[in-house]
């Protein structure tokens, strides 16, 4: 059976914490909070949600806001797939649920600068690990999954995501090509 209810609390909880609204460093913190807080519970992502595709990482919605103030997404990389260096023009927090995921940020270069990109931090998130991955300012990144089995990673952003017109970057060039990462089809 699934264990739904606390993912139900989680949304409520983060549904609260956004329309109160506030500095996005606030509500990340917030939200970070309250996925370590789901991640620890007894919550099981349902199976749907991890499933792998062999040809591209993929992106499902485990929920849309309905005024589509924020999204919880379940990100699925297969073992050695990886994500091209993008950002997501809002905020984003990020917990893994099985695996590991392997991030490197980026300087976000302004919208007018094409130059190469420049890296910032390099990270490991294992399971069970929260981060905050962008804020609008702060949000350019590549991932990949770095473990033996496929990684799965809860992602919740400040919009829907599905939805969000943003942008693929060149590192050696900082080109960068607008794309919407449309929502992966879920089948039961
Ligand atoms: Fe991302």
């Amino acid at each position: 059976m699934e264990k739904q209810h606390e993912m139900d609390q989680f949304i409520e909880n983060v549904a609260a914490i956004v329309q109160k609204g506030g500095d996005e460093r606030f509500i990340t913190a917030q939200v970070a909070a309250a996925l370590g807080v789901l991640l620890k519970s007894n919550y099981e992502l349902p199976t749907k949600y991890r499933v792998p595709n062999k040809n591209k990482y993929v992106l499902y919605p485990v929920y849309v806001a309905p005024d589509e103030s924020f999204s919880v997404a379940s990100a699925v990389w297969d073992v050695g797939q990886a994500a091209p260096i993008h950002d997501h023009r809002t905020w984003g927090v990020i917990g893994i649920v099985q695996g590991t995921e392997y991030e490197v940020s980026y300087v976000r270069p302004t919208d007018e600068e094409e130059k190469p990109l420049k890296e910032l931090e390099k990270s490991y998130l294992y399971e069970g690990d929260v981060a905050v991955c962008c804020t609008t300012d702060q949000d350019v990144h590549e991932v990949s999954c770095a473990s033996s089995i496929p990684c799965v990673g809860l992602h919740i952003y400040g919009g829907n995501i599905g939805k969000i017109t943003r942008y693929m970057y060149e590192k050696a060039t900082g080109k960068k090509k607008a794309v919407v990462t449309k929502w992966d089809k879920v089948t039961n």
